[in-house]
């Protein structure tokens, strides 16, 4: 039996429309998703929308509607963006849902049961935008920022129900010691420890001072606090409570992808919540960096908030996502800007791979009427190609394991640059003019071959574009049917087998 692989992305609120943060953990993840699948895995992948709080209220009565009119719009043009970005996700979660609310209530219920909810008074400090209680001295500090910079923070004096987080301190820690992976990168691991090491305080679980929100079964003066909420979407579309199947088959998730902001949210909160229900805590929390915008913070004040619908549409999806992969190492900061886009795609793009495979097939067809030619004569420096291609198969296979995408990309592009030298050093033109068909054909092959190799591997980052040069070197094989196990063989393309140089695969800028 194939195992089986969970992962999610954040759920995001719909009181904006996307942006290239959103778009970043969702390709991050769908590259994730559709390598496991090409492993041979049975994954299950999830993202949604957030659509309950404060917040959400706020900014629908703002625009005169009702919060789930507001919800009914800004959700279609996240699953629009997702269907232009070629995501494969395998449900799409609404927090407004019935099935989410009664998993909602059913773990509020767990928790109470277990004695882990206490009825009370909440006074203090409370962070709309990012739905947070705020404890004094973070309200002090946040005092000290200049008037653009502050959040909104307001003081709230509610009856609420408590979750008993401040038993859970030890209890966490202990976790973190036991399970290194938990928590990824290391630098967050450790920011997040520090934290918990500094003393945890009960949470505040529910509001009553609005309605927009899940309300409590037992006592539906209370909506649970939208973060409860949320954080429970990952168990609602695996059916809990009742779908014990596919909860079995599922849970724990391997990876919950979040950004840094929230990962206090994924690694304390939620982890307490679930020990308190008796469930498994997911294997990985793995926390991605911030992009800047030429070298600016993304903010609608600013107004360089980049819309991922225009970048794909100007330069391409594929394009997109390498480029978002491939700039920064995953978990690290990192700034986007024009010039560096375009830099990746005269570069990597258009002289590194699109000119690998127009060079091979264009020389195919001079050569040998778009016929594949067999490997007729091998010599020494064949065997470097081949063995490189295992080697990056291995490389890249490692680097995907441990969630490294750029340098999983990195090691393909080593191939595609040694892939160029190789067709300078042995300059099968002048191969050609001496009438040496043997040499030629052969190192066509292997070019044609490895070819073959780089598609399979960038699948996961670029759908569209491996099953484009699959198809350009008569490959007639889906890398989702055929999975990773092909970028390990060799001599797979028949000889004789047409190509079809086409159209450039990058256009340069
Ligand atoms: N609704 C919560 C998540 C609940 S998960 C149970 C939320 N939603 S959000 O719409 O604000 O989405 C935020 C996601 O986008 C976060 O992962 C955040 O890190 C990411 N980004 C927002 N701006 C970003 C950048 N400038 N760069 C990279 N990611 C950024 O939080």
């Amino acid at each position: 039996m194939s195992k089986s692989f969970y992962i999610t992305t954040p759920i995001y609120y719909v009181n904006d429309v996307p942006h290239i943060g959103h778009a970043y953990t969702t390709i991050a993840a769908d590259v994730m998703a559709r390598y496991k699948k090409i492993c041979g895995e049975k994954v299950f992948f999830l993202t949604g929308t957030d659509e309950h709080g404060q917040k959400i209220e706020r900014t629908a009565k703002q625009s005169g509607k009702k919060p789930i009119e507001l919800a009914d719009e800004v959700v279609v043009r996240f699953k629009d963006l997702w269907k232009v970005l070629n995501i494969c996700n395998d449900d799409f979660i609404r927090t407004t849902e019935q099935r989410h609310k009664k998993a909602v209530n059913e773990i509020f219920k767990t928790i109470h049961g277990k004695g882990d909810i206490y009825l009370g008074e909440y006074e203090g400090w409370y962070d709309v935008r990012d739905e947070a209680y705020i404890t004094d001295s973070q309200y002090e500090e946040f005092m000290e920022l200049s008037q653009s910079k502050r959040p909104i923070i307001e003081r709230v004096k509610e009856k609420s129900y408590f979750f008993k987080l401040s038993e859970y301190q030890q209890k966490l820690l202990d976790y973190y010691k036991n399970n290194p992976d938990f928590i990824k990168p290391e630098n967050r691991r450790n920011e997040v420890i520090s934290f918990v090491e500094g003393g945890l305080r009960d949470l505040s679980i529910s509001r009553t001072s609005f309605s927009w929100g899940i309300p409590i079964e037992s006592d539906d003066e209370h909506v649970i606090y939208v973060w409860f909420d949320a954080l429970t979407n990952y168990l609602t579309a695996l059916g809990y409570p009742d779908n014990k199947k596919m909860v079995g088959e599922y849970w724990p998730a391997d990876f919950h992808f979040v950004g840094k902001d929230i990962l206090r949210f994924h690694a304390v909160y939620w982890p307490a919540f679930l020990m308190s229900a008796g469930l498994q805590l997911p294997k990985t929390v793995f926390a991605h960096g911030w992009w800047t915008i030429e070298g600016e913070k993304m903010s609608k004040s600013l107004g360089n908030v980049i819309d991922p619908y225009k970048i794909a549409e100007e330069f391409g999806v594929d394009v997109f996502r390498y480029f978002l992969l491939r700039e920064i190492p995953f978990g690290q900061d990192g700034d986007f800007s024009r010039d560096s886009l375009i830099g990746r795609i005269n570069g990597d793009l258009a002289n590194g791979l699109g000119n690998l495979v127009s060079r091979t097939l264009g020389m195919v067809e001079k050569y040998f009427d778009g016929l594949i030619p067999a490997a007729a004569q091998v010599e020494t420096i064949d065997d470097k190609v081949v063995n490189k291609a295992a080697d990056t198969a291995t490389q890249y296979m490692n680097f995907m394991e441990e969630v490294s995408f750029s340098k999983a990309l990195f090691s393909i592009w080593e191939f595609i640059a040694l892939l160029n030298k190789y067709i300078d050093d042995t300059a099968p033109w002048s191969l050609s003019k001496k009438g040496e068909t043997g040499r030629l054909g052969t190192i066509l092959y292997n070019c044609c071959e490895s070819i073959r190799v780089i598609s399979i591997l960038i699948y996961p980052f670029m759908p569209s574009t491996a099953s484009d040069i699959l198809q350009k070197i008569g490959c007639d094989m889906s890398v989702e049917d055929n999975g990773i196990g092909e970028a390990k063989k060799w001599g797979v393309l028949s000889a004789q087998s047409k190509v079809v140089k086409g159209a450039n695969l990058f256009q340069k800028i």
